[in-house]
């Protein structure tokens, strides 16, 4: 044998290993990257050599060319279906039917428990595989039942579906049958795909796993996320074991992936606690099921039983409630959110899905109107998957009234009145600014909004934000409804006299609640950055900002471009934080909180020692984003002429030494835009004005006393909350990490901890109990109130 041929042999075999270990064992050995190595290893030698490639090896499951129709293929034994059970006494039922045709004593003293095998019920489609002398040879679709679809093509696509069997002593002729599915991830990916490529999307799994298997053209299915999970055996030459459970682990032995569920059940009732227990986990499975099967286990007993018309007597579904329903769609309603959005809502007839009433559902925006093509009065699908809220995702077009009617947006919001506006998307990219049409409309009314004030509102006073206590949500919207607030500035102005007038106040609770107000005006930077709700911003980019520019004069002047030297700030983010300040409405507000209620935000003033002439002039113009300069070329630039004010006025020839003639050509033709250099020397003085200039001096970054140190909280903590602690360890520069491993400085335990307390002792990590932890602030100057 040749070298090339002898490893393509080798490098087969421990694919399919791999493989195995992988999609039967759920045991990989290897990473993904040394998995994907080998492949293209095998890849690359089979293209060199051609005539060595086989049927079976693992580069072939890319699909082939389309078919023009499937050819039909006959059962020898026929695809049956299963008797469905959906209360109690119906598996009862089933259980006495099994022990009498078993001649079983089935009550008093003697009765004896039947063995059942339990599996999941997977919700996906019935696939036949027919295996000679252990290759793949036939894959098909139940069809009829007698009748089926050759998917051969398609099948081989299927990654954990085994090209040929493992081990050795299968029978020579073997027909595994199973269900072909897609699991809730992979469903959710396809979707996301296909509407970035405008295609169809699915609604649901099943449907998902349908289409893409039943598809003339095998490339497509192989780049869908299909899996295979056998449950059974058809036609085989010799028997393999004398129970259900026996052949489905011998065919696992042989690579053939089983469930991890399969498990055996002594009588009725264990039956019973299976169902209840795969229930209470069913939507966190990972993947969609629609009941469990039981089986007798003997094979002997199975052929005792036999059929009845077309099902088993040996084998039932207890279903679980569906997760779909048909209702109808009563009227659509716009809700408008904390930014404006106006969001369409569905108000549906009320409906049971898998036992909860489900009244209203999310339809996310107009676009999803216009795709799933939804009229008012049509009738509609309800799916609730996983612990989401319910969606609409099929129309009954056949249904649909003669005076169904349309689904417009508003052109002014529902609430206040205003303008409603349709979003643009801003795509910016070398310099450029593309415009185009956004999904969402939002309401341009702000805090003159009745919905968006109270949202403001409700952000602001919240437990991460500004953390005042005792004002509900509730109290909020009266506090709106009743004018007596008309931004988070109105807060602070509220009186005794008005608020013992609140609903639920007395005396107690109404000083209570000035109390906290006053309390909160004294918050960090990054929590009143957090307050403000800017869009995009969360509790995260808040603490950058805080952190990196150390005061608010800073964060309300700083340029996009600059913004975009903190960490994890893109450019999309800088350009929301820079328009937020720009806006009158918002300066106002934020002028009349550090002005009139005269809040004292706790900052250091100062720029991150880390961004001290942080910036350099190569980097810089690199941000500019210039047509066809790279940091490469940038970097170029800056070697050259050493300030932007030389780039900017730089002769054409000058530039033309350092650059290639079409960048020179570039760089010329943008800064001969007045409005470029502008920008330019504008972000340029920016730099200068907070210190991070090149020309700048660099601190040392000294950092803060716990600055590299990752910390982790667990258990509750009785003087302060562990999001007060966090706070704390942050502002002397920890990182608060919420997993124990040994790269962990120390561990704050208090009561009740559990496996992080256990993993940070076996680790030998430091760990301080609460007072412990206490007194190591007070050594800091950090006291606890
Ligand atoms: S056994 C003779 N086991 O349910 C027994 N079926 O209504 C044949 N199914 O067409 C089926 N998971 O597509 C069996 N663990 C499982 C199953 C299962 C899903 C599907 C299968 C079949 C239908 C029967």
């Amino acid at each position: 044998m040749k070298a090339a041929e002898t490893r393509i042999l080798e490098l087969r075999a421990e694919l399919d290993l791999h493989n195995y270990r992988y999609h039967v064992l759920d045991e990989p050995s290897i990473p993904d990257v040394e998995y994907d190595r080998l492949f293209h290893e095998l890849k690359a030698l089979e293209a060199e050599n051609p005539h060595l490639v086989t049927p079976d090896s693992p580069t072939q499951r890319v699909g082939s060319a389309a078919l023009s129709a499937f050819t039909q293929v006959r059962h020898e034994i026929p695809m049956l279906s299963l008797g469905n059970a959906f209360e109690e006494t119906d598996m009862h039922e089933f259980d006495r039917r099994v022990t009498e045709g078993l001649d079983l004593p089935n009550d008093g003293l003697f009765a004896e428990k039947v063995e059942y095998s339990c599996e999941p019920k997977l919700d996906g489609l019935a696939v036949s595989l027919l295996y000679q002398n252990g290759a793949l040879v036939r894959g098909a679709t139940r069809g009829d039942g007698t009748t089926g679809e050759d998917i051969s093509v398609n099948v081989r696509t299927v990654r954990n579906i085994p090209l040929k069997l493992h081990g050795e002593g299968w029978p020579e002729t073997l027909e595994v049958r199973g269900e072909v599915f897609m699991s809730k991830a992979g469903f959710d990916r396809l979707n996301e795909s296909q509407l970035e490529v405008g295609g169809k999307t699915f609604a649901n799994p099943r449907n998902a796993a349908a289409g893409s298997l039943r598809q003339l053209d095998s490339k497509i299915t192989a780049n869908r996320p299909l899996e295979f999970c056998c449950y059974g055996i058809g036609q085989v030459s010799h028997d393999i074991s004398d129970t259900h459970i026996g052949n489905l682990k011998q065919l696992k032995a042989w690579g053939m992936p089983i469930s991890r569920e399969l498990k055996a059940a002594a009588g009725i009732e264990d039956c019973l606690k299976y169902y209840h227990d795969i229930g209470e986990r069913r939507l966190s499975l990972p993947y969609e099921i629609d009941g469990v099967v039981f089986k007798v286990n003997s094979i002997a007993a199975q052929r005792e039983l036999g059929f009845r018309a077309r099902e088993p007597r040996w084998a039932i579904a207890h279903k679980f409630p569906a997760m779909e329903e048909l209702t109808e769609l009563l009227d659509v309603e716009f809700q408008v959110g904390r930014t404006g959005a106006v969001t369409p809502v569905a108000r549906l007839k009320p409906v049971k899905v898998a036992g909860v009433t489900v009244a209203n559902a999310t339809l996310h925006n107009m676009d999803e109107v216009a795709r799933l093509g939804l009229m008012i009065g049509d009738t509609v699908i309800i799916r609730r998957a996983g612990d989401v809220i319910p969606q609409v995702v099929q129309v009954v077009l056949e249904r649909r009234p003669d005076n169904a009617r349309k689904v417009e947006i508003p052109q002014t919001c529902p609430v206040c009145g205003s303008q409603v506006e349709r979003t643009q998307l801003i795509k910016r990219s070398k310099g450029k600014e593309t415009v185009s049409e956004g999904a969402v409309y939002r309401c341009v009314g702000r805090l003159a909004c009745g919905a968006q004030l109270k949202q403001a509102i409700i952000h602001y006073v919240s437990r991460r934000a500004m953390d005042i206590e005792g004002l509900g949500d509730k109290t909020i919207e009266q506090l709106v409804d009743e004018k007596l607030i008309g931004s988070p500035a109105d807060l602070y102005k509220l009186e005794y006299d008005q608020i013992i007038e609140l609903e639920g106040f007395a005396d107690i609770s109404s000083k209570k609640l000035l109390k906290a107000i006053d309390d909160s005006k004294t918050p960090t930077l990054a929590r009143f950055i957090y307050a403000l709700g800017i869009p995009d911003v969360g509790e995260e980019t808040a603490k950058v900002l805080a952190r990196s520019l150390g005061s608010l004069d800073k964060v309300k002047v700083a340029l996009p471009e600059v913004l975009t030297y903190l960490p994890d700030i893109g450019l999309e983010v800088a350009h929301e934080i820079h328009s937020f300040f720009e806006d009158d409405h918002n300066q106002n507000v934020i002028g009349a909180l550090l002005g009139e209620c005269k809040m004292q935000l706790q900052d250091t003033g100062d720029l991150g020692a880390e961004f001290a002439a942080s910036a350099t002039l190569g980097g810089m113009l690199d941000k500019l984003n210039i047509p066809s300069i790279g940091p490469g070329g940038a970097q170029k630039l800056a070697d050259k002429f050493g300030t932007l004010e030389g780039v900017v006025k730089a002769d054409w020839l000058d530039m033309r030494q350092t650059l290639p003639e079409k960048q020179a050509q570039s760089v010329r033709a943008f800064f001969d835009v007045p409005e470029n250099a502008e920008r330019a020397l504008k972000i340029e003085q920016q730099l200068k004005d907070f210190g991070m200039h090149w020309q700048n001096e660099k601190k040392v970054v000294e950092g803060l006393p716990l600055t590299g140190q990752t910390w982790v909280l667990t258990g509750s903590l009785e003087l302060m909350s562990r999001d007060v602690a966090k706070e704390k360890l942050e502002s002397l520069g920890a990182k608060v990490s919420g997993s124990v491993s040994a790269k962990t400085h120390t561990v704050v335990a208090g009561p009740g901890a559990g496996s992080k307390l256990t993993k940070a002792n076996e680790l030998g990590l430091k760990v301080l109990d609460e007072e412990a932890f206490v007194a190591f602030l007070k050594q800091h100057d950090i006291s606890v109130e």
